[in-house]
């Protein structure tokens, strides 16, 4: 059995030893909103926060997860960068088909917690391994400034 803190709140899974928390969150909690897009951290559909950084889920054992505290797409918006960054995506229209963007919000909330006041270099280091098929990255750049200047 493994003990997780997702969210505030502490969860005991039955999961296999080498399953990633990606399928955890998905498939044994229920929280779908961190999706699977390559499964080979090559993507960063599967984002989420371990005590505030952002980790791709996919190839993270949950049994490595330990005691740091999960936060993925569902609560991210109680934290303050959170909170920012999902209310400038939404001012901005961020999102087009959507499949990427809850990863994206998750770097861009750890981005913002970690720099309030990020470069164009920072945000572009901090968002490069988080692919958007549709294209938005114009206007995920300008969400994640609009975010900043508001803290
Ligand atoms: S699904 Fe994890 S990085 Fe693509
Ligand atoms: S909004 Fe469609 S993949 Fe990013």
């Amino acid at each position: 059995m493994t003990t997780l803190t997702i969210n505030g709140q502490t969860h005991t899974v039955d999961a296999p030893p080498d399953m990633p928390l990606l399928w955890v969150l998905r498939d044994l909690i229920g929280l779908t909103g961190t999706k699977f897009g390559c499964g080979i951290a090559q993507c960063g559909a599967c984002t989420v926060h371990l005590d505030g950084v952002a980790v791709r889920s996919c190839v993270l054992p949950a049994a490595a997860v330990g005691d740091r505290k999960i936060t993925t797409i569902e609560a991210v918006g109680d934290t303050p960068a959170g909170k920012k960054v999902q209310q400038a995506w939404r001012q901005l229209d961020v999102v087009q088909c959507g499949y990427c963007q809850s990863g994206q919000v998750m770097s861009a909330a750890s981005l913002l917690a970690q720099n309030a006041s990020p470069s164009d270099a920072d945000i572009d280091a901090a968002m490069a391994g988080n692919i958007c098929r549709c294209g938005t990255y114009n206007r995920i750049r300008a969400a994640i400034k609009h975010a900043a200047k508001e803290a």
